[in-house]
C-alpha cells in the first residue's frame, strides 16, 4: 500500500514539474504571474481571436505604419525566447534591445516597461519560462519603407526614448506611488489613452487626455478628471468599476480594446486597484474633447 501511494506521488510530481520547483521559485512564478496579468503580455503576444497558442505570437497589430506581428515569446529555444538569459530579458524591457544588440520598434511598449522595477521584470520571466514552449515560427512584420529600417529607431529612442526605471515622488503617499507606477509602467494606460505624434511617440504634455486614433484606429477617451471632457465627475468606485470589471457609470460595458485590459485588470488586489484610482483622480485635468473619426 505504501509502495503504491509512492508510485502515485512519484506520478504525481512527473506530472506537474512546476511542483517540482523550490518554495522561493514558486513564489516567484506566482508574483510573476500578477505582473504578467496586468501588464497585458498576453494581449499581443497571443493570436486570440485565431485561437492561437498562449504566446505564440502572430497577433497582427495595426498601426499608422503598417501591420505588426507579436513574436512568439514562449520558451521554446527555436522560434521563442527558451535561449535567453535573464539579462537579455532585462535588457529587452528596460532598453528595447535585442540581445542581437538590434532595436525594437515601439510598437513593443518597452518605452513604458522600461520603468518597471528589475524585481518584476525577473519575476515576470521566472512565469513565462513556466509556461509551455510552443514552436511556432514568428511572422515578418509588414511596414513600409523608411520605418522597417531597424536602426532608424535608434534615432527615434534618442529623441523620443527615456530608459530608467519608475522614480518615486517622495512628496506623495505610497499608495499614490503605487498607483503611478501601475498606470504609468505595468498597466501601460498611457499606450493608448495618451495621443502621438507623428513620429508615433506619446505626446506628454497630454498625458491621457485621450485620442481619436487608439488601438485599431478606435477612440480612447479622455481619462485625466477635466469635468467636461474627462472622467472629472466620476466617483471613485464608478472609475474602479471600469477598470476592473469593464462597467460604465451608465451600466453598459466598454468595448474595443479595454475589453481586453479590463479583464486583464480584474485580477487587481484591491489595493492596487485603489492605488490607480487614488493616482487618476490626483493627474492634472486636460480640455480634449476626443471625437471618433469616420472610418
Ligand atoms: C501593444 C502590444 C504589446 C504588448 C502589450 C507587449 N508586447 Fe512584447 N512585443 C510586441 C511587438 C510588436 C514586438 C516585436 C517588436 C519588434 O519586432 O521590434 C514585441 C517584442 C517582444 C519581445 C522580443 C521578442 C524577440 O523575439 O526578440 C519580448 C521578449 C517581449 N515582446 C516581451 C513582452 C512582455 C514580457 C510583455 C508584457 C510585459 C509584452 N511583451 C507586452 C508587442 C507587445
Ligand atoms: C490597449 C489599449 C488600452 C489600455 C492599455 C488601456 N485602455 Fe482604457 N480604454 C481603451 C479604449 C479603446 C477605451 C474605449 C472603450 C470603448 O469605446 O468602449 C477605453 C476606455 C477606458 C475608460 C472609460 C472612459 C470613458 O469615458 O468611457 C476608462 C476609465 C479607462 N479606459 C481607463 C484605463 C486605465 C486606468 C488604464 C490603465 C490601468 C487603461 N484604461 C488602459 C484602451 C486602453
Amino acid at each position: 500500500m505504501i509502495r503504491c501511494l509512492n508510485i502515485v506521488a512519484a506520478l504525481f510530481y512527473l506530472s506537474a514539474p512546476a511542483l517540482a520547483a523550490e518554495p522561493a521559485q514558486l513564489k516567484q512564478i506566482k508574483r510573476g504571474e500578477y505582473i504578467f496579468h496586468i501588464s497585458g503580455c498576453k494581449t499581443c503576444h497571443t493570436n486570440t481571436k485565431a485561437k492561437g497558442k498562449l504566446l505564440a505570437g502572430g497577433t497582427p497589430l495595426k498601426t499608422p505604419f503598417g501591420t505588426f506581428y507579436g513574436p512568439n515569446i514562449t520558451p521554446d529555444k527555436t522560434h521563442g525566447i527558451g535561449n535567453w538569459t535573464e539579462r537579455d530579458f532585462v535588457r529587452a524591457l528596460r532598453e528595447g534591445v535585442a540581445p542581437d544588440g538590434s532595436h525594437y520598434f515601439p510598437v513593443f511598449p518597452f518605452t513604458t516597461f522600461t520603468k518597471m522595477t528589475k524585481r518584476d521584470m525577473k519575476d515576470l520571466k521566472a512565469y513565462i519560462f513556466s509556461l509551455p514552449a510552443v514552436a511556432q515560427p514568428n511572422i515578418p512584420h509588414e511596414i513600409g519603407f523608411p520605418f522597417n529600417i531597424r536602426l532608424l529607431q535608434l534615432g527615434w529612442k534618442i529623441l523620443f526614448f527615456d530608459p530608467g526605471k519608475f522614480q518615486p515622488n517622495e512628496k506623495q503617499s505610497a499608495e499614490w506611488n503605487r498607483g503611478a507606477y501601475m498606470v504609468q509602467s505595468l498597466a501601460h494606460c498611457s499606450e493608448c489613452h495618451t495621443p502621438r505624434n507623428i513620429f508615433g511617440a506619446s505626446d506628454q504634455r497630454n498625458f491621457l487626455a485621450g485620442t481619436p486614433d487608439g488601438p485599431e484606429g478606435d477612440p480612447a477617451p479622455n481619462i485625466t478628471p477635466d469635468k467636461e471632457t474627462g472622467i472629472g465627475k466620476w466617483s471613485a468606485a464608478e472609475i474602479a468599476d471600469v477598470v476592473n470589471f469593464g462597467m460604465l457609470p451608465d451600466g453598459d460595458f466598454v468595448g474595443s480594446a479595454m475589453t481586453d485590459v479590463s479583464q486583464n485588470l480584474a485580477k487587481l488586489t484591491p489595493q492596487d486597484l485603489k492605488a490607480i484610482v487614488v493616482y487618476l483622480e490626483s493627474i492634472p485635468p486636460i480640455h480634449n474633447k476626443v471625437i471618433a473619426k469616420k472610418k
